[in-house]
């Protein structure tokens, strides 16, 4: 009842050096064999918290799946503007994960939905490379939300292709402005570019009016917190001018190719 069902799945020898690893936006069953095998294999299991003591969101995705022996280091990555704090938590996060290198560890860092995509792995990865360059480091890649998001619009009913042909595909933070939001908008048609929002939470009640004035509401996919059970996937229209989750992206798609079914 509940969970995934129960996955035999050999545990190799374990990479020597710190592995980052992709467990996707929410849903446990969409990390890879690769992930999986990286998690099994992991002495120390890392993930990010907002703050001390926090659960962490990629732990709770990886959590099915952690072993009852491993060693579990939370790694602190406050969500600030300054540049100070945020560069201090990489270096320490950084120092921490080869700590436990050059004792013999293998260690995983777990990464909500893929590593390389706006996540605190990417700045992992460059303080690693920076601070400690004999300590080998692999990524595994995992489902970005934007993708999932996707996937799960059209298990909604709702066919959501990301690019089709010679489409483009954006995936950006929302701008702070409607003004900057407006001149993406015509940037994207200008060159038949579909955009995936992402921090879209508060910002969504004046994206929402803007989206209105310019008649894109019902092409607009709203995707909120994909993967868990409380996932909301929904045309934009039918979405209230209320302050989203921080998990909600919006995608943006302001035409088609000429040929299609
Ligand atoms: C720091 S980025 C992380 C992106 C992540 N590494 C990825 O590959 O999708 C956080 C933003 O991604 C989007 N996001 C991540 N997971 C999500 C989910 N499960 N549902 C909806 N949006 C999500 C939201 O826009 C959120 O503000």
């Amino acid at each position: 009842m509940g969970g995934p069902a129960p996955l035999q799945i050999s545990v190799g020898a374990a990479a020597a050096g710190v592995t980052l690893v992709g467990v996707g936006p929410g849903d446990p069953e969409l990390l890879s064999v690769a992930a999986l095998r990286a998690i099994r294999a992991a002495a120390v299991v890392a993930y990010p918290v907002a703050r001390t003591g926090g659960e962490g969101m990629a732990a709770a995705i990886a959590a099915p799946w952690l072993l009852p022996g491993q060693r579990r280091l939370p790694l602190l990555f406050p969500m600030v503007a300054e540049a100070a704090p945020r560069i201090a938590a990489w270096h320490a996060a950084a120092d921490a994960l080869a700590a436990e290198v050059a004792a013999g560890w293998p260690v995983v860092l777990l990464c909500e939905g893929d590593v390389s995509l706006f996540a605190s792995s990417g700045y992992v990865q460059l303080a690693l490379r920076q601070r400690h360059p004999h300590c080998p480091v692999r990524l595994v890649p995992g489902v970005p939300a934007v993708c999932a998001a996707a996937a799960m619009a059209a298990a909604a009913g709702i066919p959501w292709p990301l690019a089709l042909q010679s489409e483009g595909l954006l995936i950006r933070p929302t701008p702070e402005s409607a003004s900057g939001l407006a001149d993406l908008l015509d940037q994207a048609a200008a060159t038949a570019t579909t955009v995936a929002l992402l921090k879209l939470g508060r910002r969504w009640p004046w994206v929402r009016e803007l989206l209105e004035r310019r008649g894109l509401l019902d092409g607009a996919l709203l995707a909120q917190r994909v993967g868990w059970p409380d996932q909301l996937l929904a045309p934009a229209s039918a979405v209230p001018a209320e302050v989203r989750p921080y998990f909600s992206l919006l995608l943006i798609r302001q035409g088609w190719p000429a040929v299609l079914p």
